[in-house]
């Protein structure tokens, strides 16, 4: 029987075990960027995107670069998936041709029918339900400025319904944390995510609330997350939004409900004078840039192990390079 093939669709595809030797791997990749080369061949990764794209293209590209790899950028405007051909015939086409398949879309349920049918790993670069990579690279980011993850305190202030959002309550819990997101009434988690980061979290010792209060959420935090109030997809409600959300901005008022020696993250694109205060983003505090960069390391590390553990790469290679580092 042939190995399974692995996929990172939603935050709770990786275990608390695995979560964190991602997160080791990408700390040795950061600190030996051009030395390991697990993708050399060059292998080639598909990245499809259906929705506006920067940090993640530019990260992508590089970090498959990186690893010795060939990025290849496949429009979805002319791709054209579930219209021109189906999901089904579309994967099984880049699966003949890739690796491993990265891809921006809208409905989870089209990434999930793409991992499906490819038989190379499918890695979920935003959903309109979930954003897995930023969370790799914001738990990096944390790790490396606060140390260990398990018992951190994260609030969360903004859409609680958004991907950004749902990926802190899974990924947050498999990392053993307590994460807190404050919301709008309308604009609360999924019920399911909740659940689900509920029943992770009693396995880590870590916790998942939500509360239309973000005073309660605020309070004792180490970290104060946001994210955009529109996310792509929801333009047309920006006027409407606006006006629901301006009791969740984070800024200074907020900031200073929480630790003397909080942190704060935005996955980026930042609307400053919206959901953040241009004193907190470009502040003392803000970890935003490190979390920016190490979108590129985390994305590697996940990369090559989903491959290794696909059986698609062999798990020396993997560390070749950077063994010392780890
Ligand atoms: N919630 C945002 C995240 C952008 C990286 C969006 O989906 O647009």
């Amino acid at each position: 029987m042939s190995t399974p093939v692995r996929h990172l669709l939603r935050d709770d595809d990786l275990s608390p075990a695995e979560q964190a030797e991602v997160l080791a791997l990408a700390a040795a990749y950061k600190k030996a960027p051009y030395d390991a080369k697990p993708l050399a061949g060059p292998r080639t990764v598909a990245m499809i995107f259906d929705k506006q794209t920067l940090r993640t293209q530019a990260s992508f590209t590089a970090g498959i670069a990186e690893l010795g790899g060939q990025p290849l950028q496949v429009d979805g405007t002319l791709a054209r998936i579930g219209v021109r051909e189906s999901i089904a015939d579309v994967a099984r086409v880049l699966g003949r041709q890739a690796s491993a398949i990265v891809w921006r879309t809208y409905e989870q349920a089209k990434l999930a029918e793409m991992a499906q049918w490819a038989g190379v790993p499918v890695v979920n670069a935003l959903t309109d339900e979930f954003h897995p990579c930023q969370l790799l690279a914001d738990l990096q980011t944390l790790a490396e400025h606060r140390g260990p993850l398990a018992g951190t305190r994260v609030a969360f202030l903004g859409d609680g319904a958004c991907n950004v959002a749902h990926s802190w309550l899974l990924a947050g819990a498999t990392a053993g944390m307590h994460v807190h997101v404050a919301a709008p009434e309308g604009f609360l988690p999924d019920p399911t995510v909740l659940a689900r980061a509920t029943e992770i979290a009693a396995t880590t010792g870590g916790s998942v609330a939500a509360t239309t209060d973000p005073a309660e959420a605020l309070a004792g935090a180490d970290v104060v997350v946001t994210d955009t109030w529109v996310s792509m997809g929801r333009e047309e409600q920006a006027r409407d939004r606006e006006v629901v959300f301006g009791p969740y901005a984070l800024d200074e008022h907020a900031v200073a409900q929480a630790k003397p020696d909080a942190h704060v993250l935005h996955c980026l694109p930042a609307y400053r004078g919206k959901e953040i205060a241009a004193s907190v983003i470009d502040g003392p505090r803000s970890l935003v840039w490190d979390e920016a960069e190490n979108r590129r390391h985390a994305q590697k590390a996940v990369l090559a192990f989903l491959m290794a553990r696909s059986g698609l790469l062999a798990s020396d290679d993997v560390r070749a390079g950077v063994g010392a580092a780890v």
